[in-house]
């Protein structure tokens, strides 16, 4: 079963992220794709948005997505990316794809709603080939007691309103402890210092596989 259906998040979140965009996350998935390149496995694509942001260099990104309707528009968005993207279905903690046969994985705003992140970890690790790149870009738990004590109360009700979404997950630390060395990351508050918001903290970078 590779199907996970939302269809009240499918429809909100693009709208919603389409604010996001013009208020630097466009800038933020051009930062996380610069200098990509080879073939390249996005897990959780939704409806394409990182698509636009593939430089050149990259061959062939195989996109998998598990909620219907944002993987027809993904699929949608495929036909005007600037590389070849193929859209399907399936679910990052189990990819039907050959081990070692990707040169970059990108992990998107998707680690914070996967079920099992560690497995999903394990899968992209799985899938790279050594030396291959994960490339993340996410929002994780808070750097000061005040904020994860919020972010705790939070995720007691988050996950329903945004598709499972959690903000208190450790996820740069996590990625750290899954066989990969961090080459570079940057911490920061997106879309602005927030202490309403607790999905603003954010992580950037980028990891190699051991
Ligand atoms: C907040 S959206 C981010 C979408 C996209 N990566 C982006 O950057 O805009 C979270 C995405 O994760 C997907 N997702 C949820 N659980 C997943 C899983 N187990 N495996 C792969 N994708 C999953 C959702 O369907 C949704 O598309």
């Amino acid at each position: 079963m590779t199907d996970l259906s939302h269809p009240i998040f499918a429809r909100l979140y693009p709208r919603l992220d389409a604010g996001c965009a013009k208020a630097g996350g466009d800038a933020c998935r051009a930062e996380l794709l610069a200098g990509a390149s080879g073939r390249v496995v996005e897990v959780g694509a939704g409806y394409g948005a990182n698509f636009p942001h593939y430089p050149p260099e990259v061959t062939e990104v195989v996109a998998v997505e598990p909620e219907p309707r944002l993987r027809a528009k993904a699929a949608h968005a495929a036909r005007s990316a600037p590389v070849p993207v193929t859209v399907r279905p399936g679910l990052a903690e189990d990819l039907d794809l050959d081990d070692a046969s990707f040169d970059v994985a990108v992990a998107s705003l998707v680690l914070c709603s996967v079920r099992d992140p560690i497995r999903a970890l394990a899968e992209l690790r799985r899938v790279l080939k050594p030396g291959g790149e994960l490339r993340y870009y996410e929002h994780v738990r808070g750097d000061t007691p005040g904020k994860v004590r919020f972010q705790r109360y939070a995720d007691l009700l988050w996950p329903f309103f945004a598709a499972g979404c959690h903000v208190t997950r450790p996820t740069g630390e996590w990625i750290a402890g899954s066989g990969f060395t961090v080459r570079g990351e940057r911490r920061f508050e997106f879309p602005e210092p927030s202490r309403a918001n607790p999905a603003s903290p954010h992580v950037l970078g980028t990891a190699v596989r051991d």
